[in-house]
């Protein structure tokens, strides 16, 4: 499960994400040091930053090898679901059956055992491309200033309990344990009141209820908890009556591994009729436009594509290679520019909070 939370006695959610506070303490004073200053220090980070990369590209690389036909079959008929809504009922049924929920929740699993491993070869191995937050900051560093600013916006405290396995084990808090829930299967199994504050990064159009989670993360968190959310929205330009619009929207839903499509409206009032108070709502990239980011991670793809393209040519790699790498560079153009026609983001933040007791 990708939400995730924290609270002071000790269990957070599981997640693929690698964020922690060294990372986005070392990435913070990078960027605003210019470089310059404890090049020393700077230059061992760079390294065990980057040796980490390789690894983690190796291990992906292995397992994208492995695959089996099964599972590439599975992988590439999941997008099934991403020509579909969850606002449009009738066609989920007609497409998937009565049991559509059991049946998205099956391509997820098949999409996600996958894709996980496609981002990996990239320098989005978090799955998400972040805001644009800094001009002079790359993919990866743009993402942990994101990350730095949900510590901010849910105030985080340096010594709160966090999130990640390694960094849990690393400062002895091992009575953590890391709970993995389906949240199109509510309620969370969590008692009322149990976390001190809550983010999510672009889960929510794999949501079908959103009001329903937003009223059990309500639930579950603390009176004055705050929560931040980014994620994927359909902008006020956007017109699904106009049919380039459309078509942008049909191509870029598979792309980025949307169902549903919220707008910046509709998560508020979810959240506003759960019971929180909404403190920040906005697009958190440079002037409202992520498309400079989603042009470096669509042309280091596209590199890759054709290295894999060329592997597979030669037979130094399996086949399926090409099919998986074909389906994942598609329609980068499309994404870049919805973006930047102000049509859709997957940059909206919203930072609410639930009131204290009085
Ligand atoms: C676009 S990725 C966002 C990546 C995010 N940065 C993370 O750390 O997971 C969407 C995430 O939603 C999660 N997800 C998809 N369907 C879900 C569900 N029904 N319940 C919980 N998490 C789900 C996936 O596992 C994936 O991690």
């Amino acid at each position: 499960m990708t939400l995730q939370s924290l609270r002071h006695s000790g269990r957070s959610s599981e997640s693929n994400t690698e964020s922690s506070l060294d990372d986005i303490d070392i990435a913070k004073r990078n960027i605003a040091t210019g470089l310059s200053r404890g090049r020393h220090a700077h230059v061992d980070r760079k390294h065990a930053a980057a040796s980490k990369r390789w690894k983690t590209f190796w291990s992906a690389f292995r397992y994208l090898q492995g695959l089996t036909p099964k599972q590439v079959d599975d992988f590439m008929a999941s997008y099934v679901i991403y020509n579909l809504d969850w606002s449009d009922e009738k066609q989920m049924i007609a497409t998937l059956g009565e049991d559509y929920q059991q049946k998205v929740g099956d391509c997820l699993k098949a999409y996600y055992g996958v894709l996980n491993h496609l981002c990996a070869l990239g320098d989005v191995e978090k799955m998400y491309i972040p805001p644009w937050m800094s001009k002079k900051a790359t993919v990866r560093e743009n993402q942990l200033l994101y990350e730095e600013s949900i510590a901010q916006d849910i105030g985080l405290k340096s010594g709160d309990k966090l999130f990640r396995r390694s960094f849990n084990a690393q400062r002895g808090f091992s009575n953590n344990t890391f709970v993995v829930q389906d949240f199109n299967n509510l309620p969370l199994p969590f008692e009322d009141e149990t976390f001190d504050a809550f983010y999510q990064i672009q889960a929510l159009s794999l949501c079908k209820d959103i009001p329903a989670l937003f009223r059990e993360i309500y639930r579950v968190v603390k009176p004055g908890a705050k929560i931040s959310s980014l994620d994927w929205v359909s902008l006020p330009a956007y017109d699904p009556q106009n049919p380039e619009h459309a078509e942008l929207m049909r191509r870029v839903k598979p792309l980025i591994g949307a169902v549903g499509t919220p707008t910046p409206e509709s998560l508020e009032k979810a959240l506003t009729d759960a019971g929180f108070v909404v403190l920040k709502s906005d697009n958190a990239s440079i002037d409202g436009l992520q498309a400079p980011l989603i042009d470096t991670v669509d042309g280091y793809f596209r590199a890759m594509r054709q290295v894999i393209l060329g592997l597979v040519k030669l037979h130094l790699i399996p086949h399926h290679f090409k099919t998986l790498i074909n389906r994942f560079c598609l329609d980068g153009l499309a994404f870049i520019k919805m973006d930047n026609m102000r049509l859709a983001t997957t940059s909206y933040r919203i930072v609410a909070q639930k009131p204290a007791r009085n």
